[in-house]
């Protein structure tokens, strides 16, 4: 049994690493180069520099292929590090290759000769006796890529006896969601974009104003959610359609930090997230904000220091408060104590157990806040807008050594003690993960993942394919955008807003120049002018990719809103797995049976949801939207009378009954013990290491 459960998660850690999004293979964002490359066949965004396509150009040439069709396409091969594809080409996420995966189409490439088979079969016909010094297709080679061996030449047929050896080794097709290499740049079929979705349904469960909506760990119906005043309910999800509301009980909050927590239009607690394996060791994670003048504990560093050319004195006030009087803060609780296990705990212990982060904000804006355990490095991700004042003043976001305007990533399973962390000139109690971006750009600050944000308003990990991580980022004057978040990767707030350049009114903390950057510019958005052509009120609130069957048409689609609560918009991606998403505004409405009767906003018949704060996916994928007014589900679009050809209607033309709820719920209790086994094992399988 141990066995078969481990050749389960092996198959899930295969899966859930496919990626695609343009990626190179040290796991950075391609960039844009201003001119075609000197020696690779590449140009517009690739995952090469000058630099590099010299050093290709060296290794070619130290190959010493007399042949001149071999040589072409040895070359194209080398080359392929400059696809913005590479990642996936040299499969970086499971096994790193020293060549690209060869097409192996059954399609023959040679019409003339029928027993060629796809770009491998080619390789193989027109290299296999040619020599190569430093063969990357020398055994020794393999699973080592990028090691420069000794110098001896070789030809294939040395290493491999026929073209079936040879391609089973190098060669992989296209199908199963991943790509090949086929001697030309990367470049995905076109395929037919299904029309965007007649409309979004929604039925109202819950009367409740909320920020975070978090599964239970136990895979459950269950769910947490917390209000931006400094309160975690437990609550249970009652059946779709069954007419029931959320289950909970308002008088006895799952944790209560109502008086810690500092509570005004942006602040509040404003994230909650729970550890891998809190079945076992009942950790998890609140962030909020507190007051300094309120609270001993409140009392971090000021983000406005000299480290980052900020003087806290010349910041004068903000909203009548001095600078860093109020903080952002990162603290671990647990359910130890409480209960006997972790999922049957309805309340936690309401101690801290450690305080993890804090740090003292220059301005009472733009500090999003959220927390999110990322779903395969197990590292706790934290979001965190530019400090505020129009403009980022102080160019905080694209400065290296400030945490404002950044994604942060943490690793709190190793936490080292007060001395090193002094020493390493960290902000709190937590440790570096080794593959931060730090290790390739000494200039950053080691928390930093990602950089460039303006206020980064909620972030989510597509739960069928986890390495596309979405934040949307609220926008000033123009452009609220959608990001996937890459590691590195500089969004470009304040140099852009959007796609376009911008200007800031003042900058003490001086500019920084477009040339300078390789920004990354954002996949989804809209124009505040298109949502509202007279006044300037737009923000964006990010959502999910809607992994759940309930509404068949909505599978699949990126949703994500505006706070003030009238637009929902839904993207898809085309081709899948490029990257290239674009995006429409759906109309929505609340079903007539809903279990709460919706309001309606006078004079229109849209649903008066109130500021759409946030979005929420449960255990079954189930998305929901958290507004002032209540909280709302997607349910199947039928309810609404909107058309979904892909929604099973029975013959008497009534949806047909959903599955039996006791067995619909995912169980993972069972799945997490395995998980926790094999982790060490899976790790190493994941990462290739
Ligand atoms: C791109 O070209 C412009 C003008 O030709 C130059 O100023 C800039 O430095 C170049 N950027 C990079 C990254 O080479
Ligand atoms: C890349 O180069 C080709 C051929 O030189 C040219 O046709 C194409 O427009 C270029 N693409 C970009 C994005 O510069
Ligand atoms: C390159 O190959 C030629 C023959 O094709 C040979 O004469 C020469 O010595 C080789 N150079 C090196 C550096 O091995
Ligand atoms: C087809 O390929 C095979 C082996 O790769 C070769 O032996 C044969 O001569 C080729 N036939 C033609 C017509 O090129
Ligand atoms: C092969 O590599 C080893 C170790 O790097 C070195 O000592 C040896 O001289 C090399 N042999 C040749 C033929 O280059
Ligand atoms: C890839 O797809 C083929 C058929 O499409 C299937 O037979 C094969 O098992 C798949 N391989 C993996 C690793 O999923
Ligand atoms: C792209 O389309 C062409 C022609 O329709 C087809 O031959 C090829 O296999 C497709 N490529 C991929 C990666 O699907
Ligand atoms: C929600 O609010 C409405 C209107 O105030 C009230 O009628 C209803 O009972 C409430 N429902 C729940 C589940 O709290
Ligand atoms: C909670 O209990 C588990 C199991 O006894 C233990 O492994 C874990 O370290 C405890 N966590 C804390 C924070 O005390
Ligand atoms: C680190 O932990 C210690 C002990 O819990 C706490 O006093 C300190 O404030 C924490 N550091 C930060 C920056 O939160
Ligand atoms: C991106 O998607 C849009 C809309 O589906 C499509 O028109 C466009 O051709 C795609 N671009 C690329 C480069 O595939
Ligand atoms: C949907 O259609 C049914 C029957 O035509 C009607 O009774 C119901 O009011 C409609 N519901 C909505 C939300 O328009």
């Amino acid at each position: 049994m141990g066995l078969l459960a481990f050749l389960l998660l092996y198959l899930s850690c295969l899966l859930s690493s496919a990626l695609a999004y343009p990626l190179c293979t040290n796991s950075w964002a391609p960039y844009t180069l201003n001119s075609s490359l000197a020696f690779c066949p590449y140009n517009g965004t690739v995952c090469c520099d000058a630099k590099q396509d010299l050093s290709l150009q060296k290794k070619f040439g130290d190959m010493n292929i007399s042949d001149p069709d071999c040589a072409s396409l040895v070359k194209a091969i080398l080359c392929a590090e400059c696809d913005k594809f590479s990642a996936e080409l040299f499969t970086i996420e499971s096994q790193p290759r020293p060549a690209p995966v060869l097409c192996n189409s059954t399609v023959p490439v040679n019409s003339s000769n029928s027993t060629l088979n796809g770009f491998c079969a080619k390789v193989w016909d027109t290299c296999q006796n040619i020599y190569i010094l430093n063969s990357p297709f020398a055994p020794s080679l393999q699973g080592s890529a990028g090691l420069v061996s000794n110098s001896t030449s070789s030809k294939l047929t040395d290493h491999w006896q026929s073209e079936t050896d040879f391609c089973k080794a190098f060669g992989g097709s296209s199908s199963n969601d991943s790509i090949c290499f086929d001697g030309e740049p990367v470049s995905l079929n076109n395929t037919q974009v299904p029309p965007p979705p007649s409309g979004m349904c929604l039925e109202k469960i819950g009367n409740g104003s909320y920020l975070n909506l978090v599964p239970h760990p136990d895979g459950s119906n269950r769910i947490f959610l917390s209000n931006q005043p400094g309160q975690i309910f437990l609550a249970t999800v009652p059946e779709e359609a069954s007419g029931g509301t959320l289950e909970l009980d308002e008088s006895n909050p799952f944790l209560d930090l109502t008086d810690e927590v500092h509570f005004d239009t942006q602040f509040g607690l404003m994230g909650l997230a729970f550890h891998p394996d809190f079945l076992q060791n009942g950790r998890f994670f609140v962030s909020f904000n507190c007051d300094k003048s309120a609270s001993v504990t409140c009392s971090g560093r000021c983000a406005c220091n000299s480290d980052v050319g900020c003087d806290p004195s010349k910041l004068g006030s903000d909203n009548g408060s001095p600078p860093c009087q109020y903080q952002s803060v990162v603290a671990e609780f647990t359910v130890n104590s409480t209960t006997s296990t972790p999922s049957s705990a309805t309340s936690s212990n309401p101690s801290e157990v450690r305080r993890i982060f804090t740090m003292g904000l220059p301005f009472t804006t733009h500090h999003a806040g959220q927390i999110l355990f990322g779903p395969t490095d197990g590292y706790l991700y934290f979001m965190m807008g530019d400090g505020g004042n129009k403009g980022d003043p102080y160019n905080f976001a694209q400065n290296k050594k400030s945490l404002l305007g950044k994604i942060m990533r943490f690793d709190i399973d190793n936490i080292p003690s007060a001395v090193q962390i002094n020493n390493l000139g960290m902000w709190g109690n937590y440790s570096i993960p080794r593959d931060n971006p730090v290790n390739e750009d000494k200039e950053l600050q080691p928390e930093i993942w990602a950089l460039g944000l303006r206020n980064p308003w909620r972030c989510s990990f597509d739960s069928e394919r986890p390495s596309y991580f979405f934040c949307a980022d609220v926008g000033e004057d123009t452009y609220e955008e959608v990001d996937i978040i890459l590691k590195g990767g500089n969004y470009g707030w304040r140099v852009y807003e959007g796609y376009n350049l911008f200007t800031p009114l003042e900058s003490p903390g001086g500019n920084t120049a477009p040339g300078s950057i390789n920004a990354i510019f954002p996949i989804m958005g809209y124009y505040h002018s298109t949502v509202n052509p007279k006044e300037g009120s737009s923000s964006i609130t990010g959502g999910y990719v809607y992994r759940s069957t309930t509404d068949p048409c909505m599978t699949g689609r990126y949703l994500y809103g505006d706070l003030y609560g009238s637009y929902i918009w839904s993207g898809i991606e085309n081709p899948p797995d490029s990257g290239n998403f674009s995006s429409a505004m759906i109309p929505f409405s609340c079903t007539q049976n809903s279990p709460i009767p919706c309001s309606s906003i006078a004079g229109s018949p849209l649903p008066a949801l109130g500021y759409v704060f946030s979005f929420g996916e449960d255990n079954r994928k189930d998305v929901y939207l958290l507004t002032s007014s209540g909280v709302y589900r997607i349910v199947p679009p039928s309810r609404c009378n909107y058309t979904c050809s892909l929604e099973n209607i029975s013959a008497s033309g009534t949806p047909s009954p959903i599955p039996s709820p006791s067995s619909a719920w995912p169980m993972k209790d069972l799945q997490k013990e395995w998980l926790l086994f094999f982790s060490p094992i899976l790790i190493l399988l994941c990462f290739g290491l």
